[in-house]
């Protein structure tokens, strides 16, 4: 089943941070697979700014080599790594100072669409946004990407969302969530709202509770000292958890288009109880023997910061009154592995009477790895011998489905740019729902500031803390597995 390529309209996409890691790791090669699909417009042009030193030839030879580094051999084509390379042009730029901007205001060509990609700190959204303003780059067709963290705190972001609302309107701003660009996750909304099936149970009368796990197996790498001041909350729980959290739960909107799915996600945060203090489990992972432990990977022997968190959360609205929301997120656990599992309640009684625990459907919906929807159904299990039940799964997995397309499935960075030329923010987060998501997470770091304890500690390659198993025994429930 191959995917349907459409076109987009004629653009320059300026990266600002355009020797970063983001760049070098997702936006270029996410922009070279697209327009291998022939996603993008002949004449459709890159320009990279940073303010390293560096020639234009110098810079081609650092794409080239992040092209090979991060796009699969199987995918590389020495005529089409050539045809990329021709739309790129660097230029030095000050995002604090005055060199390179003229130079960038020379360089946008008329007539098309002008996207600026932050990839830079927060702490230079503001300026840069105030010099393109000042250096007459922008115009009604000008976008600008911010990535995460968008603010520490509420106070915060309200004044970077202050910030870029000097130099541009709403419908100007994308910030990125990289989550929402996952094949699964909007796949969630098709599931829900293109079938007839689910929409009906999608409620407290039918599900018992949902799970929602993002683990990872890899620990905080080189970024220790950015992570140790952010932990799981800021870095997971207030950004890429909370939207899954807002996809599974919102109401249907009217229509599929940025301002009514955004209108229904801030409805969600804005239903979400306060956090009780004994629901939240925050967990530290130690040395595994092989590895090292989240002090040192931070480089600070007394950290109090988690890498680990898990959270029973409540929605206060008709839809889901009584069904809980269990979320955990860590690093350095068993498995990669994301998912959204919606766990539905037992059959009310059972008529086989040598079968007396029926069990409820799950309802699995896999970020990652191998994306797809999986349903746990009861059969009789086959064969003579009386009635005998098991279960199995109805699986679907998108990857298979998708897999004689040559292009595969878009990583989420490639289809999120692309939405920001075509100038849909539905899978954008809106300043009002980034504030109400940080309203909604601030008491707890506030009171955790107040109130510093060490987080219980996990092995690195476990499940996270046997703490964690607690919040759900003690509601009479278990969490599912962190396998592949
Ligand atoms: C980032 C976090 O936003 O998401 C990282 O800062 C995390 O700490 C990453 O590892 C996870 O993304 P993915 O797509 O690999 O699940």
């Amino acid at each position: 089943m191959a995917a349907q390529v459409i076109p987009v309209e004629n653009f320059d996409l300026v990266i600002i941070g355009g020797t970063g890691d983001l760049a070098k790791r997702k936006i270029l090669p996410g922009l070279y697979r697209r327009m291998c699909a022939g996603q993008m417009p002949e004449d459709a042009r890159i320009i990279a700014a940073a303010r390293t030193d560096i020639s234009q030839s110098e810079y081609i030879a650092m794409v080239k080599k992040s092209l090979e580094d991060f796009v699969k051999s199987k995918k590389r084509n020495e005529k089409k790594i050539a045809e990329f390379l021709k739309r790129i042009s660097y230029i030095k730029l000050d995002a604090l100072g005055t060199e390179g901007w003229k130079e960038l205001a020379g360089s946008l060509r008329k007539d098309v669409i002008h996207a600026f990609y932050f990839s830079v700190g927060p702490s230079l959204f503001a300026p840069l946004a105030e010099r393109l303003l000042k250096y007459k780059i922008t115009d009604d067709k000008t976008r600008i990407v911010v990535e995460k963290p968008f603010g520490r705190d509420l106070e915060s972001a309200k004044a970077l969302n202050e910030e870029l609302a000097h130099s541009f309107h709403e419908d100007q701003i994308f910030r990125i969530d990289h989550y929402l660009g996952k094949e699964t996750v909007q796949n969630l909304m098709a599931l829900r709202f293109a079938n007839a099936l689910f929409e009906p149970l999608w409620n407290s009368m039918h599900i018992d509770h949902v799970q929602i796990t993002v683990a990872e197996s890899l620990g905080v790498e080189g970024r220790g000292a950015y992570y140790d001041k952010s932990g799981a909350i800021r870095d997971m729980v207030q950004n890429h958890l909370m939207q899954l959290l807002c996809l599974t739960a919102m109401e249907p909107p009217a229509v599929f288009d940025a301002a009514s799915v955004r209108d229904e996600k801030l409805k969600v945060i804005k239903a979400l109880e306060p956090i009780q203090d004994d629901d939240v489990i925050r967990g530290q992972y130690r040395a595994d023997g092989k590895g090292t432990s989240y002090p040192d990977e931070s480089g600070n022997p007394d950290t109090t910061t988690e890498s680990y968190i898990a959270m029973k959360v409540i929605l206060s609205n008709w839809r889901w009154v009584g069904t809980p929301f269990y979320l955990r997120t860590g690093k350095k656990l068993r498995n990669r592995m994301s998912e959204i599992a919606i766990i539905f309640k037992d059959p009310p009684h059972s008529i086989f009477k040598d079968s007396n625990d029926l069990k409820g459907n799950v309802l699995t919906i896999r970020l990652q790895p191998d994306e797809g929807v999986n349903l746990s159904m009861t059969i009789k299990e086959p064969g003579p011998g009386g009635m005998r039940l098991t279960e199995v799964p109805l699986d679907m997995t998108f990857a298979e489905a998708l897999g004689d397309d040559e292009t595969g499935i878009p990583d989420a960075y490639e289809r999120l740019i692309m939405d920001v030329i075509r100038g849909d923010q539905t899978l954008f987060m809106r300043g009002d729902e980034v504030e109400a998501a940080w309203a909604w997470v601030d008491p707890i770091i506030k009171q955790w500031a107040e109130n510093p304890t060490k987080p219980a500690g996990y092995d690195a390659g476990s499940n996270g803390p046997d703490d964690s198993l607690m919040l759900l025994h003690k509601d009479g429930r278990r969490w599912r597995e962190i396998t592949l």
